[in-house]
């Protein structure tokens, strides 16, 4: 007989169905289970919590918020001041100045709203043909129609048909991108989607001058380019939006996570005056589309108090200047027979990926190192072939060191 109501996401029910772990209370980098369990929370949560847990001065923006106006929409002329002071701050983190802001309620909204609107720019320009939607392998977009449509993970099965118009590329192949364009005929592709650093589908950063070599190759076809930056942005890459890193000035760039650090769900799009300003010429037809919660005042609240405390102290620039300190100290168990790579280097981001010979004896390795790890005091996000590592951006040495022991002691386990 079940035990739980909740259906958990992304989870087989069977084997979660009363063994769930109550996570009740957080500080920092740490959470506590319902029986008083301490854990380093080594993904800051679903790589979101960049602050860290238990920041009061978000509670107390949500508070006085809340107490203020709970709820308004922004639908035609409304509008509240939260969601029109957060847009006209994040307009001014874009690298195109005159950038537009889109909110929506989290990354799989972002990423709707981001192709909705490449496809519609270009059936605006007089070009309907050009829908094609190009996406790398191992990028995760969420799991809304069109991001699962787009997904370079095994999650796309047993849904039936998906999205036309849809290709995928290798994720790290610019001859591979050149010739999906010329083979598909560049007249017909409207975007190419990509994360900066590729976050749920294994920690993959980019090969050098892959990135800035494929938004050439897009400019130069009138591609629409739409960074996914969910888990990139908010100085998770120590920028605000990560694409600075790589001297990106994507069409539009779809955030999430970070930008609250969670603490209430928000997401949106910044969108390129080349894109933004001819929809919103007189005449224009108008972008029919939006989410009930797109601007939700105390969302927006929690995202302003959130991004004052990112920019305190330089926080949001802390993941670039110590990202060699997080892959030293991550990378500690690289020696560990059972590691066979350990991803890291650019921004507070890091896998640690098992040997293939072991992956090969026991294909659920990964899975057992996560709960093995768990066991450990330390909870991170499973990967196919290992475990991820993202924890707030606030971490220090100790907490380091624990998760690295923590780690080592795991695969010891495993072993
Ligand atoms: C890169 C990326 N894009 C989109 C999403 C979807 O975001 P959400 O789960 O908030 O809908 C995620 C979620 O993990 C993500 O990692």
């Amino acid at each position: 007989m079940a035990t739980t109501s909740l259906w958990h996401p992304f989870s087989d029910m069977a084997a979660v169905d009363g063994r769930e772990v109550v996570i009740a209370r957080g500080e920092g980098c740490w959470v506590w289970d319902e029986q008083g369990t301490r854990y380093l929370d080594g993904s800051a949560s679903l790589w979101y919590c960049n602050v860290g847990h238990g920041r009061p001065e978000i509670a107390a923006a949500i508070q006085a918020q809340l107490a203020e106006l709970d709820a308004f929409h922004v639908f035609g002329d409304l509008a509240n001041r939260p969601a029109l002071a957060l847009a006209e701050r994040l307009a001014g983190y874009a690298p195109q100045p005159g950038s537009r802001v889109f909110l929506t309620s989290g990354g799989s909204d972002s990423i709707d709203t981001a192709v909705k609107l490449a496809r519609f720019h270009h059936h605006a320009a007089g070009h309907p043909d050009r829908t094609v939607v190009l996406h790398r392998t191992h990028g995760y977009h969420g799991t809304h129609g069109i991001g699962t449509s787009i997904l370079g993970m095994p999650y796309r099965d047993g849904f039936g048909p998906l999205m036309p118009g849809t290709a995928e590329v290798p994720h790290d192949d610019l001859d591979a991108l050149a010739d999906a364009i010329a083979t598909i005929g560049p007249e017909r592709v409207a975007a190419f989607v990509f994360e900066p650093v590729i976050g749920s589908g294994g920690v993959h950063a980019p090969r050098p001058g892959y990135l800035e070599g494929a938004q050439a190759l897009c400019r130069a076809h009138g591609i629409v380019t739409i960074a996914d930056i969910v888990t990139n942005g908010f100085g998770r890459l120590g920028e605000w939006l990560a694409v600075e890193r790589f001297g990106l000035e994507p069409d539009l760039i779809a955030f999430a996570k970070g930008v609250t650090s969670g603490y209430l769900p928000l997401g949106g799009v910044i969108v390129a005056p080349g894109i933004a300003d001819p929809l919103w010429a007189d005449g224009a037809e108008g972008f029919m589309h939006g989410q009930t919660y797109s601007g939700h005042p105390v969302c927006c609240a929690a995202a302003l108090a959130n991004l004052d405390l990112l920019a305190a102290d330089g926080l949001v620039h802390r993941a670039r200047t110590d990202e060699g300190w997080f892959a030293d100290a991550i990378g500690a168990v690289s020696d560990h027979p059972l590691v066979g790579e350990v991803r890291a280097g650019v921004g507070f981001l890091a896998a640690i990926v098992l040997a293939p010979d072991l992956l090969e004896r026991r294909p659920d390795a990964g899975g057992a190192l996560w709960h093995a790890a768990r066991d450990e005091g330390l909870l991170s996000r499973g990967l196919a072939d290992g475990i991820a590592l993202s924890p707030a951006l606030t971490v220090g040495d100790d907490e380091l060191d624990f998760a690295a022991d923590a780690l080592r002691r795991a695969l010891d386990r495993l072993a």
